[in-house]
């Protein structure tokens, strides 16, 4: 039987990858996707991996349980992963009741939804390293005491415990996935990964000097998206739900990323980089660290690319996007 899956999210960094490997183990994958003023929907990361043609797109909003339902109605999943949300921690604090109305609440509608219409379907939540904020140990694993430090943490916080909270209640086979950072030439280039490699892509080739950062002694556990999202239906295919810490245990400071970027393509970082105040965030996350064991011995799962491969990987696609522009003109 061709198993079904239902994406939130899928038009995301997340969402492209996973709907990638549903496809590749022969899943039926259904994603839904929120309106845009564009006419379309962003649909350029699942061009990217060359599988739009292979998705079914599902007109839905987290902010719109009736949408929610009629989507779970029509596509009757076998799984459903919601990776949906305002996903950028800087915007969290400009944008706190929509972070927390998607972020936070949008779990619930979600939730509800397979409640009501599915109750058998398996359900994976994007929950986030962001919510062990101020750390309260130096090694985060699924037993270390949760401390937020941004609108968009809490509301992670929330989405996290009504997870389980539904899991518990209602016997939802209900998983929530603590990843910690991870990256891909598919990133947002608002996040600092793809900023910086798209920078030095533009440096390298003429288009830009400079490269402008806030802190750059923040640490961060980075991994590969493509690597994670396969946890991602690990989860799924467990016969229990439960929750996991997905992380590589290596921590590395922005500082030291940035310096890999730029050695990649035999430039400087000292004479592009400019350290901009305005940057900062008003509370910082100093230092991530996860400590990925439970999902190693319970779900088989290792993280198999470094990141040092990472960035190269995410320097050269971004390299290439860019002659590819310059040949277009
Ligand atoms: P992303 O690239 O920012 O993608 C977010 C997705 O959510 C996009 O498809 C976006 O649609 C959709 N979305 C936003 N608001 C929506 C709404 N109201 N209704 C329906 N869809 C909506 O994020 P990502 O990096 O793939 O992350 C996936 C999930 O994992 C997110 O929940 C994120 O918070 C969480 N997470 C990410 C990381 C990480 O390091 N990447 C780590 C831990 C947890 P549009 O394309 O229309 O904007
Ligand atoms: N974005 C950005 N831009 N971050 C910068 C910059 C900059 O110019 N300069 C320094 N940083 C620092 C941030 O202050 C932060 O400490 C670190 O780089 C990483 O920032 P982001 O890449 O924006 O990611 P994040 O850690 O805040 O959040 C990401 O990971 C979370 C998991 O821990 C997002 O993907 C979240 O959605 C995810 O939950």
């Amino acid at each position: 039987m061709t198993k079904r899956a239902l994406v939130t999210g899928i038009t995301g960094q997340d969402g492209a990858y996973l709907a990638q490997l549903l496809l590749d183990k022969g899943y039926d994958v259904h994603g839904a996707v929120r309106r845009s003023s564009h006419g379309g929907v962003a649909d350029h990361r699942l061009k990217w991996l060359g599988i739009l043609d292979r998705v079914k797109l599902h007109d839905a909003d987290l902010l719109d349980p009736s949408s929610l339902l009629r989507t779970i109605a029509a596509v009757q999943p076998d799984e459903v992963y919601n990776l949906a949300a305002q996903s950028f921690v800087a915007t969290s604090w400009q944008q706190p009741i929509l972070t927390s109305q998607v972020t936070a609440l949008g779990v619930t509608n979600v939730l509800e939804a397979v409640r009501t219409i599915k109750p058998d379907a398996r359900f994976y939540q994007a929950s986030s390293s962001e919510m062990y904020g101020l750390i309260q140990h130096p090694e985060q694993s699924e037993t270390t005491p949760f401390y937020p430090r941004s609108p968009y943490a809490v509301a992670k916080l929330y989405g996290h415990w009504i997870t389980v909270n539904y899991r518990e209640s209602f016997g939802l086979h209900a998983s929530s996935g603590i990843l910690f950072n991870h990256e891909s030439p598919l990133r947002g280039t608002e996040f600092v990964t793809r900023k910086v490699t798209d920078a030095v892509a533009r440096i390298k080739l003429g288009l830009a000097r400079e490269l402008r950062l806030g802190n750059i002694d923040a640490k961060r556990d980075w991994g590969h998206a493509r690597d994670y999202v396969e946890a991602m239906w690990l989860m799924l295919q467990q016969d229990q739900g439960d929750d996991y810490v997905i992380a590589t245990g290596r921590t590395t400071s922005v500082r030291e990323m940035c310096e890999i970027a730029f050695r990649h393509v035999e430039l400087s970082m000292e004479d592009h980089l400019v350290i901009d105040p305005d940057l900062f965030r008003p509370a910082e996350v100093d230092v991530l660290l996860g400590d990925p064991s439970k999902a190693r011995e319970k779900l088989g799962w290792t993280p198999k690319t470094s990141l040092e491969e990472m960035i190269r990987e995410m320097v050269d696609a971004d390299l290439e996007r860019l002659r590819d522009r310059g040949h277009r003109g």
